[in-house]
């Protein structure tokens, strides 16, 4: 069984070294993947949305699988091409990765179908959106329609930069074409829970819950970032809730994208929010999270193999999908002033007894030593009986790696450890 899997940060990674422990895997090859992830997989110097460099390089290589991680390609297409080439593959197609691609077509989709999520309205003209900043409530959430790295969200405390916001997306084209429409949204509060799901368009299965820190700095201050560390399970997401989402959100949206002809097969991932009056969504992504699969798939006992293809070959009912009932802490290594301006080249040395733990995300080879290459460099992910002790192991590890100014979280899973200890 030789896989191709597309994408090259954590994530892919993390995807990869899953699908590793499947002794029937002979080469994965990661397109582009990162220097870090040699010798788990071939790497292959073509970028994840060169969808004609990839096509031809399916064409040329004997691929028995192929699974799309990044949502740029997805969005693109890329699912859709390599089925026409008869490759079976793990990603939705196009129509389906609208859900992610478009936030007024996930919107309007959760209106039409009732599914809860903010009160928001959808601008595409500046003019008109800056008229309806004018009268409405305080704070509120301004975000680009299309895709924009997860940086297209701003939330605004004051009128005036509720105004900024509207004018830097639509005015001055801060997210280049994803700020053409804005959508305006009703500011939601509570603990926020990613849930990533498998579903083959007829049956859903949800992974275990797990938490982002997508912010720069300590406490949630800072920038917003690609995430700087993640743990599962979620403590907010109960089993009282995660019932309530699957009959309030799961299943309604798998039952609304197949009435709307667009069914979806792959990774579904929820952003929620558990509000006083109960869960909303706050985002869907068509793909695995990063860095949440670097804590979600290393607590998951089935065969990730499997459950892809049990995926594609629309037969998810036959598979039980089951995850361990330990706690996973992944902590981000980024280079110095991510996720602003930051140096590339910096030499990162790993101890070869932490290199199963660690997902490369931003790492290339210079002169055979490993060096940074991206904003989000690595992560480092434990897995222990208690999510005590999985962050201490993590950050444990994470001390061990040579990697000069690197920039990371202290309190990857604090808020999560105050909650359990409630
Ligand atoms: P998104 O890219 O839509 O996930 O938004 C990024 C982040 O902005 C989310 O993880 C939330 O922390 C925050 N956010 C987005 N929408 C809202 C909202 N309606 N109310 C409060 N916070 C929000
Ligand atoms: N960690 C958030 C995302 O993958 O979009």
């Amino acid at each position: 069984m030789n896989i191709m899997v597309v994408g090259g940060g954590g994530r892919e990674h993390a995807i990869i070294r899953k699908l590793r422990e499947n002794p029937q895997v002979n080469t994965i090859w990661a397109l582009p993947g990162n220097a870090g992830m040699v010798p788990e997989a071939e790497l292959v110097s073509i970028g994840a949305t060169d969808l004609d460099g990839i096509c031809d390089f399916a064409k040329q290589h004997p691929v028995d699988y192929a699974v799309v991680a990044p949502d740029d390609p997805l969005a693109m297409g890329l699912v859709d091409r390599l089925s026409e080439l008869g490759i079976p593959c793990f990603g939705p197609s196009a129509a389906a990765a609208q859900i992610e691609a478009s936030k007024v077509f996930a919107k309007d989709l959760m209106r039409r179908y009732g599914i809860p999520t903010a009160a928001w309205e959808a601008f595409d003209s500046a003019e008109k959106a800056l008229q309806y900043l004018e009268a409405c409530d305080l704070p509120i959430v301004i975000k680009a329609d299309g895709l924009a790295l997860g940086k297209g969200v701003i939330i605004a405390e004051t009128r005036e930069s509720a105004r900024e916001a509207v004018h830097s997306i639509m005015e001055e084209h801060a997210f280049g074409k994803s700020g053409d429409r804005v959508v305006i949204e009703e500011f939601l509060t509570g603990p926020e829970v990613s849930v990533l799901a498998f579903t083959d368009s007829h049956t859903i299965v949800p992974m275990v819950s797990s938490m982002d820190h997508k912010r720069a700095l300590d406490g949630d201050k800072g920038l917003t970032t690609g995430g700087l560390g993640t743990v599962a399970p979620n403590p907010a997401y109960t089993p009282e809730l995660a019932k309530r989402c699957m009959e309030e959100i799961f299943l309604p949206t798998v039952r609304a994208m197949n009435a709307e002809g667009r069914p979806f097969k792959g990774c579904l991932y929820f952003g929620l929010m558990m509000t006083p009056k109960g869960p909303r969504v706050i985002e869907y992504n068509c793909r695995f999270g990063d860095p949440e699969t670097q804590v979600v798939l290393p607590l998951l006992k089935t065969d990730l193999l499997t459950v892809m293809q049990s995926v594609t070959e629309e037969r998810l009912h036959e598979c039980s999908v089951e995850f361990s009932g330990e706690s996973a802490c992944c902590v981000i290594l980024a280079s110095p002033g991510y996720p602003g301006h930051y140096p590339k080249g910096i030499p990162v040395r790993i101890p070869e007894e932490v290199r199963p733990f660690v997902y490369s995300a931003g790492l290339s080879e210079k002169d055979g030593q490993l060096v940074t290459s991206g904003g989000r460099v690595l992560g480092v992910t434990a897995v222990a009986p208690t999510l005590r002790d999985a962050i201490s192991s993590a950050y444990e590890m994470a001390e061990t790696i040579d990697f000069p100014d690197a920039h990371m979280r202290h309190d990857i899973g604090q808020r999560a450890l105050k909650a359990l200890e409630k």
